[in-house]
């Protein structure tokens, strides 16, 4: 019997926002589903949104899913969480928020949560007319081949949940969970993950350390932008999208978004909370970043 907290149990026996939405009939309103799961495997979930278009407004929200006690708490969860939120705001979602919501999941249900986020994720893209491969796992290394996982998205969820084992790999996404012939590869990745960090961590430091009171030259600041985007790039990535530096102009940093990040909407998002943020913590305090076409 798993552990489960009392809000799971609560939207397990009470689900809301259960079922689909009609039709759009309305001007100015859209309607939308994202799918994720089959139900050959297991758990399946549509999540089904209204958007007011003007707007990008999340209007209301409903799920169907096929799965088991953390499914339908998790779908119910999300509902909740993303109604009256923008799409924009909607996609920085991660499943962490989803099982944070429901006060905690037993860590062999986590895929639950993962499975709301990407569904959410698809219901945008397709909303926004994206091509869904852009994004998904397609666009990796498939590592396993039981449960059709790539590298990408194991990527993703490693970074985004702090997981240092294959075991709680396979609880968030399934990877590893069938013959564990992908085993070997999933922990070199994790090892690699924990690598890139560790010297990402050593670096902002020492960038830290001689941060205070700089002067910087400019061949120094671009150097030191290029350094940040390095290490912003694998978040992108795995999102099927890219950065590349354009032009420095003062305080204000151009910059080419790429792949999936070229044609999201979120763009703007990105080049605030990933980029901007991190150059004006690592760089200087008044770097401005804009996307040039
Ligand atoms: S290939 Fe990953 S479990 Fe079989």
């Amino acid at each position: 019997m798993w552990d489960y907290t009392e809000k799971v149990l609560d939207l397990f026996y009470n689900p809301k926002n259960q079922g689909a939405i009609a039709d759009a009939d309305q001007t100015g309103i859209a309607v939308v589903f994202g799918e994720v799961g089959s139900i050959a495997c297991g758990d399946a979930l549509r999540l089904h949104l209204k958007i007011e278009v003007d707007s990008d407004k999340i209007l209301d929200a409903r799920f169907q899913t096929f799965g088991c006690t953390s499914a339908i708490a998790s779908s119910s969860a999300l509902t909740e969480i993303i109604k009256g939120l923008t799409l924009d705001e909607a996609l920085n979602i991660s499943n962490r928020d989803i099982a944070d919501y429901l006060g905690g999941l037993p860590e062999a249900k986590m895929h639950c949560s993962v499975m709301g986020q990407e569904a959410l994720e698809a219901a945008i893209y397709k909303y926004r007319g994206i091509e869904v491969e852009h994004h998904e796992e397609d666009d990796g290394n498939l590592i396993c081949r039981c449960f059709s996982v790539s590298e990408n998205r194991i990527r993703r969820v490693v970074i985004e949940n702090n997981l240092t084992t294959v075991e709680q790999v396979t609880s968030y996404v399934k990877a590893g969970g069938g013959c564990s012939a992908c085993a070997a590869e999933i922990e070199d990745l994790i090892t690699t993950i924990q690598q890139e960090k560790e010297i990402t961590a050593a670096r902002v430091a020492a960038e830290l350390e001689t941060s205070q009171n700089r002067s910087l030259t400019t061949v120094q600041k671009i150097s030191l932008i290029q350094t940040v985007l390095q290490d912003v790039r694998p978040i992108l990535i795995a999102d099927g999208g890219d950065v590349e530096l354009y032009d420095v102009e003062g305080d204000v940093v151009k910059v080419l978004l790429k792949g999936a990040c070229g044609t999201c909407e979120s763009s703007t998002a990105t080049l605030k909370n990933a980029i901007e943020v991190r150059l004006r913590e690592r760089v200087l305090p008044n770097l401005v970043v804009e996307a040039v076409a």
